[in-house]
């Protein structure tokens, strides 16, 4: 049976994560790898209008109401998009997917983790969570300038303690799973190189485990 990887992007906001997700894309394209890319939260029909709720400014949201949201959007597209492209050994590129839960409405919002995981437990499988994370680390008063520049959403306009929170949460994260590889932001170009080695070296191993063959496929 062929089967896909599952690499996800995370950070704080304004981290540029999107913007290497993009390179990284390019990057597994030219190497003909078969490759999508999802954007949390989002990704599917009904992932796009809970976006926009979630993500809407001057709304009074309860924390377990936002957790939920964001739950129901990635229920969906794992659903809709992600069991299907894993089928077919596509390699899955998500920009932002389960640490950014544990990440802002675990130690951002001060949820439960255990809960957290718990209700992960019933929309997830093991097989579906990402067999790689890289982690654009970077400290929140670092990017407040660039924050200034976005038109911000409901999450970006949080205080920088909140997203101090979040930062120290990924960093947690980090280092309780083997999976999340910590990338320093410095220039675009030297954190995406960064994010390539990494990459490669994975890759490495995995072809070596033999657990789950992989190969690259000439696009159709
Ligand atoms: P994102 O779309 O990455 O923002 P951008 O417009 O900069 O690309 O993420 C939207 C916001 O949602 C971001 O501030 C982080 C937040 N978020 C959570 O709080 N929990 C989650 O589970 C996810 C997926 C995102």
């Amino acid at each position: 049976m062929r089967r896909g990887i599952i690499v996800s992007f995370e950070g704080i906001d304004g981290c540029g994560k999107t913007t290497i997700v993009k390179k990284f894309y390019q990057y597994l394209l030219k190497k003909n790898y078969q490759v999508i890319v999802l954007h949390e939260p989002g990704g599917t029909k009904i992932g796009d209008r809970i976006r926009k709720i979630l993500l809407s400014k001057n709304i009074e949201m309860s924390k377990f109401c936002e957790l939920f949201l964001y739950l129901a959007s990635r229920s969906q597209l794992i659903e809709e998009k992600i069991k299907k492209n894993l089928e077919r050994g596509k390699i899955i590129i998500l920009d932002r997917y389960i640490d950014s839960t544990f990440a802002y409405q675990g130690y951002g919002r001060n949820i439960s983790l255990k809960f957290i995981k718990d209700l992960h437990s019933f929309i997830i499988e093991k097989k579906y969570l990402p067999n790689i994370t890289f982690l654009i680390d970077e400290k929140p008063e670092n990017l407040i300038e660039i924050l200034k520049r976005k038109n911000k959403d409901r999450i970006e306009e949080e205080s920088l303690e909140f997203q101090k929170k979040v930062r120290k949460g990924y960093l947690e994260i980090a280092k309780k799973n083997r999976r999340v590889k910590i990338i320093k932001r410095k220039s675009e170009e030297e954190t995406f190189l960064e994010v390539i080695k990494k990459w490669e070296e994975f890759l490495n191993e995995y072809k070596r485990s033999k657990k789950l063959p992989f190969e690259s496929k000439t696009k159709k």
